[in-house]
């Protein structure tokens, strides 16, 4: 399908979600072109937009204009990497390299915290507020390996049975990045990291104001159903991750350098899969606004 704006060109890449941006320069826009990328973002979910040469200053910046809030610091890897390789304030470093540019070793606590992206989640969804937009800007990528794998959860929820509809109307579930590190195997966390991550209650099933539609919300952050007992409400939340991540559902992104993608995190749901990381080089820099009106839970 084939949609034309004023300032900018849009193809849909998948059945169900994702706009891919053709000539334009996000720096550029004046605030109708923000105003349209809101819009397409509320339609497509998630935009990629191509051969964007953002500065580090300049993304943050840009994310600032589009988010219309604040800009989330404490997440990623920057939670536990102190020597940060990454000086503008805001950026996330989402790469395998170290201060010095060098590919992070094998067992470096970096990694093995960053391995979590590995998981279908969604930003911030263990805080709250959590995270509206993210946006990754790809400044080197492997030559083989290394996708993000996007899933519409609109297009899951649509696609649920009536009966499990109903059943999770009214749930809550508990999300901690904790609980989704142990799952892994990572419990390396000290007390002050445990202690700014206590997690959040989220609703399972969230109405998102931009576009009216109801979608499911998860993350494997979700670690319980409020008021069920563990294992019961544990067992609900992996069929319904089962459910939502469906090929159907999901876009795979081959990154190319220049690439920049920005995703609604009230909506989507994101994974990384992996490269060969002794070898080959990945650098991609994310910014991410927070949730400033909070989401419209099921009016
Ligand atoms: C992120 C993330 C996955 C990837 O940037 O938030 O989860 O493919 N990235 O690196
Ligand atoms: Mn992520």
């Amino acid at each position: 399908m084939e949609l034309v704006t004023r300032t900018t060109d849009v193809r849909q890449l998948h059945p169900f979600f994702v706009g891919e941006v053709t000539g334009t320069d996000l720096r550029a826009l004046d605030e109708h072109g923000i105003d349209e990328i809101r819009s397409m973002m509320d339609r497509y979910a998630v935009l990629v937009v191509r051969e964007q040469p953002f500065a580090d200053a300049e993304q943050v910046e840009f994310a600032r204009r589009l988010g219309g809030g604040e800009i989330v610091t404490k997440v990623g890897r920057s939670v536990i990497d102190h020597a940060a390789r990454l000086t503008e304030p805001g950026m996330t470093d989402i790469s395998n390299l170290d201060e010095n540019q060098q590919i992070i070793a094998r067992d470096d606590r970096r990694r093995m915290y960053s391995l979590g992206n590995r998981l279908w989640h969604t930003d911030s969804s263990f805080q709250n507020p959590i995270a509206r937009y993210s946006m990754l800007s790809a400044k080197e990528v492997p030559s083989a390996g290394g996708e993000t794998e996007y899933a519409d959860m609109r297009a899951a929820y649509d696609a649920l049975p009536a009966a499990l509809k109903a059943e999770i109307e009214e749930l809550r579930a508990f999300h901690s990045i904790i609980y989704s590190r142990s799952t892994i195997g990572f419990t390396d966390f000290s007390d002050a990291e445990r202690a700014q991550f206590p997690g959040a209650e989220q609703p399972l099933v969230r109405v998102h104001p931009g576009s009216g539609r109801t979608s499911v919300y998860l993350a494997s952050h979700a670690s319980h159903v409020i008021g069920w007992p563990v294992p019961e409400g544990r067992i609900l939340l992996r069929e319904l991750m089962a459910l939502a991540t469906l090929p159907q559902f999901v876009y795979r992104r081959t990154w190319r350098t220049g690439d920049f993608v920005i995703w609604d995190n009230r909506c989507t749901m994101h994974r990384g899969l992996p490269f060969d990381e002794a070898t080959q080089r990945r650098d991609l820099r994310r910014v991410t606004t927070v949730d400033v009106a909070p989401t419209a839970v099921r009016v």
